[in-house]
Formats: C-alpha cells, structure tokens, sequence
C-alpha cells in the first residue's frame, strides 16, 4: 500500500502542488502527514481541510494559538526537525514527499530512507549534500527513491526503457532562467524582481534564484549522479527553453527518448506517488496542432559559472557537496536580502570552495560539520566585504 503520504514542506510550491495531487487522486490517497517551517496560517488551513493525523511544524518561534488549531483538529503535534524523523516513521505514513527546500531537509529524508519507505524526492539539496549517504542506506533498506524534480522524473521513465549498460548518455534540460539572453553585465546588476521573473515555472525564491544562475540545473547534476549511478562524463546540459522537454536518455544505439508535457510540476509528484501506476492527470495536455518549436543550445559557462563548478564538484566528491550547497544558500540569502549582486553568488560559492580542504569519504558529522563551515565562510566574506554589492545599472 502506497496511498498514506506524508508532505513535508506541505506550505511551498511542491507541497501545495503535491495536496491539489492528492485532491485530484482522491480515495485512497490521502494526506496523513503534514509538515511546514513558519506559514502557520496556511498550514492551519490544510490541516483543517485534509485532516492529517499528524502535524510537524520546524519554526522554533512558532505562533502558540496556531499550534493549538492544529491540535484541535486531533492531529498529533511533532516540533523540529526531529519531529520531523518522528512523523515519517509513522506507521500510518507509506510515502514521504521530501519538499523542504535546502539541507534541512535531509534529517528526514535519511529518517525515511532508514525506515525503507518511498520517498517522492523533491529536496534535491539532500541528495548533493549526503548522496554518499542516502543511497547506500536506501539500498540496505529497500527504500525506493522516486524523484520529483521533472528532469529527474523523465529521466527516470526513459531509463525503464533499456538496461543501465545501455545507457550512452543522459541529457539534463533546463529552461536557462530568465537571464538566458542576458550579457554578463546585466546579470551582475539584475535586481531580485528580475531574477524571480522566471519565464515558464511558478516556485519558491531559493529555486528560483537558482535556476537564474543555473545552480539549480548543478544541484540537478549532482542529484542525477546519485540517483542513477551515472558519472558527470555521462550527464550532458542543455538549454531548451520551452521546458516541454524534461529531459532525454540517449542509448547505445543512439536512440533517444525523451519525457514531454507542459510545465507543470503536478505531473512529476503524481507519478512518484503512483508509481509504477500511471493514473489519470489533471495537468494541460500538449497540443501538438498549436504552432510550437523546441529550441536548444549549450549553456554558457562564462556566464553561468555554476555549471562548470558543479560538474567539479561532482567529478570531486566527499564533503564538496556539501559546501557547494551550503556556500550557495547563504549566497542566495545575501542576494536576496539585498546585500551582494546576483553576479556575486556563484563567486561566493567558488571562493568557498577554493578554501575547502576536501574529506574524501566523509561520516554524516562531517558533511554537516562542512555544511556549518561553509555557511561561516560565506560569512567572513560578506563581513569581509569580498564580495561586491548590488550597483544599479546606469
Ligand atoms: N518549486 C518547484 O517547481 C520545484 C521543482 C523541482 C524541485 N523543487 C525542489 O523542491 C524543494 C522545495 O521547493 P519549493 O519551490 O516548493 O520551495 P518553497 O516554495 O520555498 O517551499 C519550501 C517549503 O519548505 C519549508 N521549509 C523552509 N525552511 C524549512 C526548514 N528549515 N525546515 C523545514 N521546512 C522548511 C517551507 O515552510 P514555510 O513555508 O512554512 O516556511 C515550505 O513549506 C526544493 O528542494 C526545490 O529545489 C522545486
């Protein structure tokens, strides 16, 4: 039985789509778990409308009388991020839909790999800081990992069509963001409205943001590695604009197959939670009798640098992930809270990889301990001034 889910990070982007998923199921798919960090007031209205048996709330400085709306709902009431391992253990939770946004979510995600449940896997940040080890720990319990993420998602349905000793090639698309036509001095001046002006997906800021530097299509990168047990040689980027196209799988007989719909992440988290079913969508259909085109091109790793230091901290390994991540979220907060260019971000996270004295293989205190010195690093920069701020364009 896979239709008791749990949805952590039930308040974001994923986590709204994913509840409009399980509406649209209907019986017997149900919500049995809700998870959110401080939009309490909308959390309070999902309990109240799907009626979960238990609740999880990480804020530490959360609003007392919402709390109490959630238990007078009968729903039992998990604090933190232990509670959050707590509520995924549940015996009435069957699939953990992983869509915190960044590394708090890997507490749980390893909580619900350990107790060899699905985990429909959204937090991508959980895989590129610990993939080393997630997936061993997943492999020993028998835990499925079905991802979220639509490339990931596509990928994932174009490899049920040949063996893994067949597979030439995987090719990663992105949209490119907003800022795939702009020069490199535009970008070091963009304001954060332009980079949140994402052309073809609605999602939370931090992914957003992302996807203008493209550390987004790099967190992806690392994420497929682990996933597929693919090394980053066999993993190409491309930018495809229109977003139809999710991503492709090239064969030893240079067939490709490739996954399209139109951008909706509806469709994605659906299939992970009825996998290996495939059941009817509420999504836009493609209509292929309206006039279209489907553009590519390679990305532009002088404007992107993300991309090349993700392929390096891919091909390098051990706690680089980890600051990778960590470097880039700290970064992505200073842009966003106004304090460095949008330009500065990747140069952020370059910096601070460059002063990371590599663990090869590292235990999970490891990664968590890199993850904390990153964020210092980050830190010392801005403390530092190193990094320039934002300069309004003439
Ligand atoms: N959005 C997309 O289309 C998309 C596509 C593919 C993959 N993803 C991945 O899915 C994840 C979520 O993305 P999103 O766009 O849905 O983000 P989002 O809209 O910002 O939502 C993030 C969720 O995480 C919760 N959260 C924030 N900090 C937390 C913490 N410290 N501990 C526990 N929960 C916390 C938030 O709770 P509150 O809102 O209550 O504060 C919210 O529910 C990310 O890893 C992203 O890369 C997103």
């Amino acid at each position: 039985m896979n239709h008791r889910i749990a949805i952590l990070g039930s308040t974001g982007s994923i986590g709204c789509s994913a509840l409009q998923v399980i509406e649209h199921l209907g019986e017997p798919y149900r919500a049995t778990g809700l998870g959110a960090h401080s939009r309490l007031e909308q959390l309070v209205q999902q309990v109240r409308r799907h009626r979960p048996t238990a609740v999880v709330v990480t804020g530490e400085d959360a609003d007392e009388a919402a709390l109490r709306q959630i238990a007078d709902c009968g729903a039992e009431l998990y604090r933190g991020s232990q509670g959050m391992c707590r509520l995924v253990e549940r015996d009435d939770v069957d699939v953990v839909l992983a869509a915190v946004v960044g590394a708090a979510g890997l507490p749980a995600v390893l909580a619900t790999v350990k107790a060899g449940k699905r985990l429909a896997l959204a937090n991508k940040e959980s895989l590129v800081v610990a993939g080393s080890l997630v997936i061993p720990e997943a492999r020993r319990s028998g835990a499925e990992i079905i991802p979220v993420d639509s490339e990931h998602s596509a990928i994932f349905q174009a490899l049920q069509c040949g063996r893994r000793d067949q597979v030439q090639r995987v090719i990663l698309t992105a949209s490119g963001g907003p800022f795939r036509n702009a020069t490199a001095g535009q970008m070091h001046n963009a304001t954060l409205q332009d980079a949140l002006n994402h052309p073809t997906w609605r999602m939370g800021n931090k992914n957003t943001i992302d996807s203008a530097t493209l550390f987004n299509k790099g967190l992806e990168l690392i994420e497929a590695c682990w996933l597929f047990d693919l090394p980053p040689e066999q993993i190409e980027i491309v930018i495809h604009p229109e977003s139809v196209i999710h991503s492709m799988v090239e064969f030893v007989d240079g067939s490709v197959l490739a996954q399209l719909s139109p951008p909706d992440m509806r469709m994605p988290i659906q299939y992970a939670i009825t996998y290996p079913s495939r059941l009817r969508g509420s999504t836009k259909r493609l209509n292929l009798a309206e006039p279209f085109q489907f553009r590519f091109q390679p990305p532009d790793v002088d404007r992107f640098p993300a991309v090349r230091i993700a392929y390096d901290v891919a091909r390098r390994g051990g706690t680089l992930g980890a600051v990778m991540n960590a470097a880039n979220e700290e970064a992505v907060a200073a842009f966003c809270g106004g304090k460095i260019a949008f330009g500065e971000i990747s140069r952020a996270v370059e910096l601070t990889i460059e002063a990371h004295r590599l663990q090869p293989s590292p235990t999970l205190d490891d990664l968590l301990e890199a993850d904390r010195w990153a964020r210092e690093a980050v830190a010392g920069l801005l403390a530092e001034s190193k990094l320039r701020k934002f300069a309004h364009a003439p």
